[in-house]
């Protein structure tokens, strides 16, 4: 490995954002390890720049090892996660807490294993991929909202706690992506989906809509060239939309009162 390549770490690689991102800055001659639960998904674009790597972001011991075998680590890149779709009357324990413990404590989990390298560096950068939907609700999508609304607060604070030891943290809140998240990821609480469900008119009307928006939404490329913006600038903004639908709506949200926003939203979605 020449020393001058910096080394990024990205997680939920094997599709999407996150494999787009691996590629494209694999590319531009960063040595990246592609983080994935099955990377042999990614054996097919595996290259001198560019590692496959077994990361399961629920295991703390194994992302531990994965991490201990590399010697320095410029920029982790916190992309996994999935969206459950459940009213919150009929989510079970288990949905709700798989969701967390995806979303949420698995980007805990690898900034826990990651920091003591960057710290011993003195330097490095966090990249939380978080959602549109981290700062703004929408019915059936509960659990996602909160788990992503938290990889917001998470980012706030770890800017705080990081920036003695010249480690950046910033996140993408992406609109809507033409990714496999709608195909694979989109996970249905099978009572809020069945057609005698009090929720029917809700989930008819709004989840065809969320899935034609995902599966016609930007493409996944936007981000990767985002995230090489955020590494390129040191000065970069803590928090940064991306795609269509989050530049329409987040300065829509912070200029609108509450209620006007609401109303736009109700309005948008035929709520
Ligand atoms: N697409 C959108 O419209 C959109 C909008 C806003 C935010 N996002 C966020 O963007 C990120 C990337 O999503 P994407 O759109 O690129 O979707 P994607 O193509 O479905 O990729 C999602 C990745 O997340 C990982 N993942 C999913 N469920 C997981 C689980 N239970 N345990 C561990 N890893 C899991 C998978 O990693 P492996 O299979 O490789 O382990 C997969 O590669 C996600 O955090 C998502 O919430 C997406």
């Amino acid at each position: 490995m020449k020393t001058n390549q910096k080394v990024v770490i990205i997680t939920g690689a094997s599709s999407g954002m996150g494999r787009a991102t691996a590629l494209y800055l694999s590319k531009q001659g960063f040595i990246v390890y592609a983080g994935s639960r099955r990377p042999e998904k990614l054996f097919n674009i595996e290259s001198q720049n560019l590692h496959p790597i077994k990361l399961d972001i629920t295991d703390s011991k194994s992302i531990k090892e994965a991490i201990s075998t590399l010697d320095r680590v410029d920029v982790l890149i916190n992309n996994a996660g999935y969206g459950l779709v459940s009213t919150v009357e009929d989510v079970t324990e288990e949905e709700m807490f798989h969701q967390f413990n995806i979303n949420v404590f698995g980007v805990l989990r690898v900034c826990k294993a990651v920091i003591p390298t960057m710290r011993s560096q003195n330097s490095g950068i966090i990249i939380n991929i978080s959602s549109f939907l981290g700062k703004i609700g929408l019915p059936l999508l509960t659990f996602y909202n909160a788990s992503k609304y938290a990889v917001e607060g998470i980012t706030d604070s770890l800017r705080y706690e990081l920036k003695d030891f010249n480690i950046r943290v910033h996140s993408i809140m992406p609109g809507f992506f033409d990714t496999n998240f709608a195909r694979d990821n989109l996970v249905i609480n099978k009572k809020t989906f069945e057609e005698d469900s009090a929720y029917s008119t809700l989930v008819s009307t709004l989840a065809p809509q969320i899935i034609e928006q995902i599966n016609n939404g930007n493409n996944a490329i936007e981000v990767a060239q985002l995230i090489l913006e955020i590494i390129e600038k040191d000065d970069f903004v803590a928090h940064q939309t991306a795609g269509d639908k989050a530049k329409k709506f987040i300065p829509m949200k912070r200029e609108l009162s509450d209620e006007d926003f609401e109303r736009r939203v109700i309005a948008y979605y035929h709520l």
